[in-house]
């Protein structure tokens, strides 16, 4: 396979270097892709260096697939002058995630809607996809109604600039700012921009990419996304109201049962998911399960992972794979 990586020097894309060595994707040819500032610059992937080019000379290269993360407007861009050479895309922006003709995957719930007409696809959003891999069981089993997520997202999911700022403050230097106010020892309840609605973008990607990928429109999500200063993955606190009741330890089985899913939760040996375990994982942590006493058929529960893994960079390996195994590139 000839693959090019669309934002290689970023934060998702030097994750995705590591991912695809990793898990042995058979890279015959790796094309490492940046803006014009990082055109010549080397980056070492299996031991070997590769020289950073830019769109231009990558979609002349024919790359059998491309994997982008380099934001929306490049993805809208370049993505379908890549789909015109022949090339598959996979993107991580939300460029795509929702346009009715394109499919929003997250392997283990619904890669198999895939087919070879699929020239661009789109991963969905990192805090989405840490909710549905855990929701999507649960769902199937009792039904959902109505799901409330409040989010601790870590400043890698913004980028280079952010982690920067954050050791910029954490060192007492003045420097670049990602956000409009200081990140360490602080909370933003502003992930992205805000909408007319009041809704911020990242909480209104919460409340629509999960109906997209469970193919259901029977619940709803509300949501509420928070940037706090932490770099090893997303948290999520989760309210979830279904149709039928439950029984805990049969949501606690079911999930362990889950691909993808591990359960971490026992009160008794401060046992519970956080962002120092969750990092460099590809797994979706959950604890914290418990009955909301306040009505009926309502649980809470607590869900971590790596936004930079199953979040971004490993969801999309992941897609990738799927395309290879079953001979849609
Ligand atoms: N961070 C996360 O957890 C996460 C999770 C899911 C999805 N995403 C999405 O993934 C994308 C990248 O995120 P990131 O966190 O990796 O950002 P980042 O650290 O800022 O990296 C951005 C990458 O895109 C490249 N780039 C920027 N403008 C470009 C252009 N005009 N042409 C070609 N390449 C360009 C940059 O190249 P230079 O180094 O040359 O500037 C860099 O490689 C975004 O769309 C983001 O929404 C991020």
């Amino acid at each position: 396979m000839k693959v090019a990586v669309v934002g290689a020097t970023g934060m998702v894309g030097e994750v995705m270097l590591k991912v695809l060595a990793e898990r042995n994707f058979p890279v015959t040819e790796l094309i490492p892709v940046a803006s014009e500032r990082s055109i010549g610059k080397k980056l070492n992937y299996k031991g070997k260096d590769y020289t950073v080019v830019g769109l231009e000379t990558a979609v002349s290269m024919k790359p059998d697939i491309a994997l982008f993360s380099a934001g929306g407007d490049t993805s809208l861009e370049w993505a379908p002058k890549f789909a015109e050479a022949g090339t598959t895309v996979v993107d991580n922006s939300s460029a795509w995630r929702m346009d009715p003709t394109k499919k929003l995957v997250v392997p283990e719930i619904n890669a198999s809607a895939l087919t070879k007409e699929d020239k661009i696809i789109a991963n969905p959003n990192c805090s989405t996809i840490q909710l549905v891999m855990a929701l999507n069981p649960l769902h199937k089993k009792y039904k959902m109604k109505r799901v409330v997520v409040s989010t601790y997202q870590s400043v890698s999911g913004t980028g280079v600039k952010a982690v920067r700022q954050l050791e910029n403050e954490i060192a007492g230097v003045e420097g670049e700012m990602a956000y409009p106010y200081p990140i360490g020892r602080n909370a933003l309840p502003h992930c992205d921009v805000f909408l007319d609605n009041g809704y911020t973008k990242e909480e209104m990607k919460l409340a629509r990419e999960p109906q997209k990928i469970m193919d259901d429109r029977t619940f709803s999500v509300s949501a509420t996304a928070v940037r706090i200063p932490t770099a090893g993955g997303h948290s999520e606190s989760v309210n979830v109201e279904f149709e039928n009741d439950f029984d805990l330890a049969e949501v606690r089985q079911l999930l362990s049962e889950t691909p993808g899913v591990v359960v971490q939760d026992n009160t008794a040996t401060n046992s519970y998911p956080m962002p120092i375990f969750a990092h460099e994982k590809d797994e979706v942590f959950v604890g914290r399960i418990r009955r909301d006493e306040t009505q009926p058929n309502s649980l809470n529960m607590w869900i971590v992972a790596d936004n930079l893994r199953k979040g971004a960079a490993t969801n999309t390996v992941q897609i990738a794979e799927y395309l290879v195994e079953n001979k849609l590139i």
